[in-house]
């Protein structure tokens, strides 16, 4: 049976847009449950019903256009010929465009060159678009994307990101962090453990595929409505394809059905093309690429190929050593040099490295080029550390808790590889142990030991893994944000913001911090839709910060509007009272000065009628920019991150060993959000992140054939956790008692990501499992995703090698280590 997360029945409860929460609370902690601030998504009665608008459930004009794209047959190779004729002789076809019709830019990389709108002559990867047709419908346009003589030159497709980084055929160049002598912590080193992994990427299957609408407005622009990460990038490509000025395109964006990182920078191609389209027809222009096109075209999570070698004295503990990864890139840059830089930044997780050096190489292969996807590289660099644990654990015949516990940041211990103190240990220590008790872990543990001694066919495994994840855009101009507020007359409040809504709650968040600032019921104050014609130049809705930057923006501006008010009141509402500044107060739908509530009050319409009529603005603009962070990548040093958000999870797992299939049986999380912004929103993201996570780590694998074409391209062949994959007893819970360290928005802290590294634990709690089969000391290697196929298999290699040592992961002898 499935037990209810403690705080899910504040966000199934309220059944009027903006009521609070006043359900029953039996079995639920009352004081835990922030009822002012667990208020359900602003959209959530319109998803559940279905009236919440999509791309495609915009109406058009009914002469819009459709689009569909030729996608390239092979993965590498010229084009030699390219003959469209037949595609614009078939039905419907009203317009056919490749590289040479492009008026403006052709290179759409989002921050490196390398992205060709359409292809000019290299071909790069099976699905990279050649050509786009729009028709009358649909249907028309699909069929005569097929019409199209297509001649390539064929050359071998390099699809192997370790051959490709030996040949250094990089899309960026290697970056290294180090700290200390890692050499030398090696050479002394009582144990030196080591160990390589592969670690799958993932397809990010947001419900709503990549999808765009563009009309064309007045002179020279459009507007552009897109489900989209990143309007203001949108914004620029699309003016430099055109060759037109930046205001002369508005791109707006209501809300995704999911982005998950897939919208980030690759939501803009689609948008420029349509663009394009809109300007030679003057018609509006519309396009949603088919799951299999979207599967074809789009990048995925980067897949990791990683090895660490790592010096611990006899309690286990880290001395040093040295971590190499590889992140697999696809074609061209896109935002690899980022994410591998955070898979760099996360190569340490919760623990000290101590002396330790760390390489992250950017290969190219001809695959879709790799992009953000929920952890931004952050969950691979996890892994290898994660993996490192177990490792130690066996061989040195402790429990892999006890070791993860003593490689813990500590006092003493707590710089990172890159020079950013830790901060906040004893919220991480007291998370841990706090779990460690809730999830009754020792005696879970002692159980499972004394079953699987008795149980030859059925193992259990059981891990508790955590999760430290920074929080900041690395890059650091990208740590912006505005905002803009209206009051209208009737006292109604609309914000907008940069940040954008895929289902994250965001906007529910932005308005209940302006309803706070302003002492407002949360029902006062909508937010319509982000557009780069209201906030301008933002920044992407992604690293988890769209609450942080955006709710401080529009804090910021309430914050302006609320002393415009106040100091009207003082010096025409109550000119004589002799009120200070600090006497005055929004509260409850008024604003108040002078204790006892006596004498002054007005409510908020009154007020802001008042001040209207005083010539007051009732307008204001917010902006924000994280303060303290930096990172000099030269010397590879500095405080990358504004601060780290914390979480554990405990998993439990039970493997059939003669067919690999497996279940999750249990999953205990504790997670740290700060102080809540809206506790009933933060657990539906760490539910779904962790989720998801699983399902990167299980299920979901991406296949190519040998020449580098995509074979799991639909639902069919690529399997995303369904209803029945959700763990019998799945409890969630949010830390207590910790607001955030550092100011940000009410001590709060960013949520979007960390929760997806949480299900390591499933994958750790699998190789536990296994480890029950393994000869003592040993713990065999398990790449990603764990698919039964890939258990089987971990199971069948420990069978033939016998005692000679564990799965494809030699045991290195100890009095043998060369630094
Ligand atoms: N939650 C939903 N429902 N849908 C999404 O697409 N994207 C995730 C996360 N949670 C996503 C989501 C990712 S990758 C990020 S970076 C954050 O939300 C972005 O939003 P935030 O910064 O407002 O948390
Ligand atoms: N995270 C997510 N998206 C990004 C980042 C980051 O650190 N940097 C640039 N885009
Ligand atoms: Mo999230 S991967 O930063 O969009």
């Amino acid at each position: 049976m499935r037990t209810l997360t403690k705080l899910s029945a504040a966000s199934a409860a309220p059944d009027r847009a903006g009521e609070e929460y006043a359900g029953d609370t039996k079995g639920v902690d009352a004081k835990r449950l922030d009822k002012k601030a667990a208020q359900r998504h602003e959209s959530a009665i319109k998803h559940v019903t279905g009236q919440a608008a999509y791309i495609d459930d915009l109406p058009a004009p009914a002469n819009a256009l459709h689009i569909a794209i030729g996608l390239s047959p092979l993965a590498h190779g010229r084009l030699e010929r390219l003959d469209l004729d037949p595609v614009r002789a078939m039905p419907g076809v009203v317009d056919v465009i490749s590289f040479h019709d492009v008026p403006g830019h052709t290179d759409i990389g989002p921050v490196f060159h390398g992205d060709p709108i359409f292809v000019e002559n290299e071909i790069s990867y099976a699905g990279q678009c050649l050509f786009a047709v729009a028709a009358d419908s649909h249907d028309a346009a699909r069929r005569a994307a097929k019409a199209a003589i297509i001649e390539i030159d064929e050359q071998p497709a390099s699809l192997d990101p370790v051959a490709a980084t030996e040949k250094n055929d990089l899309v960026r160049p290697t970056h290294v962090q180090q700290s200390g002598d890692w050499q030398q912590s090696l050479s002394n080193a009582r144990h030196v453990v080591s160990g390589e992994q592969f670690i799958g990427g993932q397809e990010h299957f947001y419900l709503e595929g990549q999808a765009c609408l563009v009309t064309p407005s007045e002179d020279e622009g459009v507007v552009v409505h897109t489900s989209n990460q990143h309007p203001s990038e949108t914004q620029k490509l699309v003016a430099e394809v055109l060759g037109i000025p930046f205001h002369a395109v508005t791109v707006e964006v209501r809300r995704m059905g999911g982005g998950f990182g897939g919208k980030e920078t690759q939501a803009s191609p689609w948008a420029c093309i349509a663009a394009l389209i809109a300007r030679r027809t003057q018609r509006p222009a519309r396009l949603r690429l088919s799951r299999g096109d979207d599967m074809r075209l789009t990048g995925k999570r980067h897949p990791f190929h990683s090895r660490y070698r790592l010096g611990v004295d006899d309690d286990g503990v880290i001395q040093g050593g040295d971590m190499t990864l590889i992140g697999d890139c696809g074609y061209s840059p896109d935002l690899s040099e980022a994410i591998v830089d955070r898979a760099m930044f996360h190569a340490d997780n919760a623990y000290s490295l101590g002396a330790a050096r760390v390489t992250g190489h950017r290969a190219r292969t001809h695959t879709a080029s790799n992009t953000a996807f929920r952890g931004f590289g952050g969950p691979q660099g996890m892994m290898l550390i994660e993996q490192a644990m177990d490792d130690i654990a066996h061989r040195l015949g402790e429990d892999p808790l006890t070791i993860r516990k003593r490689n813990l940041y500590r006092h003493g211990r707590e710089t990172t590889h890159y020079g950013q103190e830790v901060e906040q240990l004893d919220l991480l220590h007291s998370l841990i142990g706090q779990l460690e008790s809730s999830s009754d872990y020792w005696a879970r543990r002692a159980e499972i030991s004394a079953y699987n001694a008795r149980s030859p066919i059925i193992r259990r495994g059981l891990a508790l893994t955590p999760v430290k994840f920074g929080i900041s855009f690395t890059a650091k101009h990208l740590n912006q944000a505005g905002a803009l507020l209206h009051v209208y007359t009737d006292g109604s409040v609309m914000i907008n913001h940069g940040g954008t809504e895929m289902g994250q709650g965001l906007h529910t968040k932005v308005c209940q911090v302006v309803a706070r600032e302003l002492g407002l019921e949360l029902s006062c104050v909508s937010i319509s839709a982000t557009r780069t014609d209201k906030v301008p130049n933002t920044s992407p809705t992604a690293a988890s910060s769209g609450a942080d930057l955006n709710g401080q923006a529009a804090r910021d501006a309430a914050l302006k509007l609320r002393e415009r008010l106040f100091a009207f009141a003082l010096e025409t509402l109550w000119p004589q009272a002799g009120l200070k500044l600090g006497d005055l107060q929004l509260k409850g739908g008024m604003l108040m000065a002078g204790s006892g509530e006596g004498k002054y009050r007005i409510a908020w319409g009154e007020l802001v009628q008042a001040a209207y009529i005083g010539r007051v603005s009732l307008s204001a603009q917010g902006f924000y920019s994280t303060p303290l962070i930096h990172y000099d990548r030269e010397a590879a040093k500095g405080r990358p991150f504004y601060y780290f958000a914390y979480g554990a999870a405990v998993s439990e797992v039970a493997v059939d060993t003669l067919s690999g299939e497996y279940q999750v049986t249990r999953v205990d999380i504790l997670h740290d959000v700060g102080d809540s912004l809206n506790p009933a929103i933060d657990i539906g993201q760490i539910e779904g992140g962790f989720i998801q996570g699983m399902g990167w780590l299980t299920s979901e694998e991406l296949k190519w054939n040998d020449a580098g074409r995509l074979l799991s391209d639909g639902p069919a062949t690529y399997k995303i956790p369904a209803f029945g994959d959700l763990p019998a007893t799945f409890n969630v819970e949010l830390l207590e008692g910790h607001p955030n360290s550092q100011a940000s928005i009410y001590r709060s802290k960013a949520v979007g990501e960390p929760p997806f590294m949480l299900a390591i634990s499933v994958w750790s709690a699998l190789r536990n499992a296994l480890a029950s089969l393994a000869p003592d000391g040993q713990c065999p290697r398990l790449d990603t995703p764990a698919t039964p196929e890939r258990v089987l298999m971990a199971i069948a290699a420990m069978q033939d090698h016998g005692d000679k040592g564990p799965a494809g992961h030699p045991r290195e002898d100890d009095a043998h280590v060369q630094a």
